[in-house]
């Protein structure tokens, strides 16, 4: 019935317009005044995808697609409008985990149903599913751990198993040497089933190794193996447009964790094999002096005096809410003829982008929000610089002291304005777990409470 609904041509064309919006999208979201644009993009992108999918010829069987669409579709309803911003690194990660574990059921479905495939066909087509099964596999796992450590269900310490390199290398070795034995036997079941269980071990140590700081770049890294696995089974399935959006997904996300540490001055390979954080000695009995303690009061009359003003938001801002009274801290400031301008930190929050979506969320103009390095050099011509939540993005001993956790990794260099608060609710350390020298310095004060209810106040005392 379905040959006269859609040609294979039509079903080619759609593919082709939904690869180009999918492109377009990708386009529309590297901008945040374009970034709407590209989201409907994308959502146009995809449902010509799925009604050309439903209507694909070769398709039999609709009703269980659509029955796993409409299930698929309610629980994904559900996890949106629940999820808070806080929480996307995690849904993310337990996504990237289906697409892995998809990856794989498609493999495995294309093993069992090769069909009358021979010589060169079959063995290429024997490559697809190994290599599909492979990646599918490392995804799968390594976004469960991400997603546990995510939660806080695992611990966020990087697992530090003894000869952990030589343990992926021979993991690594061993899965070739399979999939070459499988290729050569035109598919022996026990060799890919060994190679699959390897494979999911060490998709889970590799995540398992790697430590919490260096979470924003596994998640994005497994976004692009969640996409290499998509784009193999669109090889398995002989599904062009799966094949494009899988590269597409696979190639950005790989961009995206290129960028991140760039941002935290890694290299790659390093943050892949786990070796940040690992051969550090941590002082943990060192004295940082005493810290000063201000009020919103006082912060309202600094400011009023200012003429310049930075604000550095971080984490704690995102679990306050306080978006919303920040902004409408800077309209008053703005009226007040003072200079008002945000600085972001390319890792700030928990997910990439995490304060821009935060600052757009409570309508806070695009040209006043700056990247690091458009804001890193002003600071000594600012006044007054208000920390808000943030902790490691500021911490000097990133740039003054090699034995740092956090040691090379680019900061918004705070601490050389003329006054800095800091918004916090104690003296507990950031995300990476190191106590940050800042807060000790003596043109630093602390304002101690609820990021939201500090800013309320300074709001009400301005
Ligand atoms: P963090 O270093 O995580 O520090 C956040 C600070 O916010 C904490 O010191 C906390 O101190 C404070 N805080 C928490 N809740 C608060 C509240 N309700 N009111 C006021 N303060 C509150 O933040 P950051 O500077 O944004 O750095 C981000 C860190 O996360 C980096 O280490 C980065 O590598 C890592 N990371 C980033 C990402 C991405 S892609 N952005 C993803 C995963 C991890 P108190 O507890 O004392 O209040």
């Amino acid at each position: 019935m379905n040959e006269t609904i859609i040609s294979e041509s039509v079903l080619n064309g759609a593919y082709f317009f939904a690869a180009i919006l999918f492109i377009f999208s990708l386009i529309g979201l590297s901008k945040q005044e374009s970034a709407e644009d590209g989201l409907h993009y994308g959502i146009a992108g995809m449902v010509i995808a799925l009604i050309a999918t439903v209507l694909n010829p070769d398709v039999t069987n609709v009703q269980y697609i659509l029955i796993a669409m409409v299930i698929g579709g309610l629980i994904g309803t559900r996890l949106a409008l629940k999820v808070e911003m806080t929480q996307m690194p995690e849904l993310v990660a337990m996504l990237h985990s289906f697409v892995g574990l998809a990856a794989m059921a498609v493999g495995f479905n294309s093993y069992l149903d090769h069909g009358q495939m021979q010589g060169m066909i079959l063995n290429i087509h024997l490559v697809e599913v190994c290599l599909g099964i492979f990646i599918g596999a490392v995804t799968f796992t390594g976004s469960i751990v991400a997603f546990g450590k995510l939660r806080g269900i695992f611990s966020s310490k990087s697992l530090m198993l003894p000869h952990r390199h030589k343990l992926n290398l021979i993991a690594g070795l061993v899965s070739i040497g399979l999939m070459i034995y499988f290729v050569q036997q035109e598919g022996h079941m026990n060799a890919l089933l060994v190679m699959t269980v390897i494979a999911l071990v060490f998709g889970w140590h590799l995540v398992a190794s790697i430590g919490g700081a260096d979470m924003p770049v596994v998640v994005s890294m497994l976004n692009s193996y969640s996409g290499w696995a998509a784009a193999a089974a669109g090889f398995m399935l002989g599904n062009d447009l799966l094949i494009v959006t899988g590269a597409l997904v696979g190639s950005s996300g790989a961009i995206l964790s290129y960028i991140m540490c760039k941002a935290m001055n890694r290299s790659f390979i390093s943050v892949i094999a786990g070796g940040f954080g690992t051969n550090v000695v941590v002082n943990t009995d060192q004295d940082y002096g005493e810290y000063t303690e201000t009020n919103a009061v006082d912060v309202a009359e600094l400011l009023k005096n200012a003429k310049t003003v930075m604000i550095t938001p971080g984490y704690g801002m995102a679990v306050a809410q306080a978006q919303y009274p920040v902004y409408e801290m800077t309209k008053r400031l703005i009226d007040r003829g003072i200079k008002v301008r945000f600085g972001i930190h390319p890792v700030a929050g928990r997910l990439p982008g995490h304060m821009n979506v935060l600052l757009a969320e409570a309508k806070v103009p695009y040209d006043i929000v700056m990247e690091m390095d458009e804001v890193n050099d002003d600071f000594p011509e600012t006044d007054v610089v208000l920390v808000i939540g943030a902790n490691d993005t500021v911490n000097p001993s990133a740039l003054d002291d090699p034995n740092s956790p956090i040691a090379g990794m680019p900061v918004l260099e705070v601490w050389n304005a003329k006054h800095v608060i800091g918004f916090k609710r104690s003296m507990n350390p950031g995300y990476a777990g190191v106590q940050n020298p800042l807060f000790f310095k003596d043109n630093t004060s602390m304002l101690f409470g609820d990021a939201k209810a500090s800013v309320d106040d300074i709001v009400k005392a301005l």
